[in-house]
């Protein structure tokens, strides 16, 4: 395994239908598709010497898989869980086997919305939530995430 000072990476997860984003629901979730974010991002980790990696998936099994995956590689979790995370308690158990940060963000303000959507499955393990700051809350999460590793380095 690497030393912990040279693991300079951060994985963002996208869930279900944001692939669509864009083109789904403009008026809930802007203009702005999944590419860009994802752009933004890896920019935005450059500029703060982190590498960031993504990935989307519409299914529940991938996304477990892929939090296994970062167990002892990455050293921080954005995870929008899309609709998931109303409902899975199998990407809650998987996130309580990481023992590194993770934020949990919505483009939309989910306490704003149906009222099914009010209840995260993930909120109770996450270590913080952005929710209904559109793409901007990647952005932010990301920076806090780095700022949050520099300080424990
Ligand atoms: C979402 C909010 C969820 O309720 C919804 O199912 C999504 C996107 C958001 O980013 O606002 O797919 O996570």
């Amino acid at each position: 395994m690497e030393p912990l000072s040279e693991l300079r990476k951060i994985l963002v997860i996208h869930g279900p239908n944001l692939n669509m984003l864009g083109k789904r629901e403009p008026e809930v979730y802007g203009n702005v598709s999944l590419d860009d974010i994802n752009a933004e991002l890896h920019e935005t980790g450059n500029r703060l010497g982190f590498r960031v990696d993504t990935f989307q998936s519409n299914h529940e099994g991938a996304i477990v898989d892929k939090i296994q995956e970062i167990m002892h590689s990455h050293r921080g979790l954005i995870i929008n869980p899309g609709a998931y995370t109303h409902t899975s308690v199998a990407i809650r158990d998987a996130l309580l086997l990481l023992n590194i940060p993770v934020v949990e963000v919505h483009l939309s303000n989910i306490y704003k919305r149906e009222p099914f959507r009010h209840h995260s499955m993930v909120a109770g393990v996450a270590l913080g939530q952005i929710s209904g700051l559109g793409s901007d809350g990647y952005i932010l999460a990301l920076e806090f995430l780095a700022r949050r590793c520099q300080s424990v380095d």
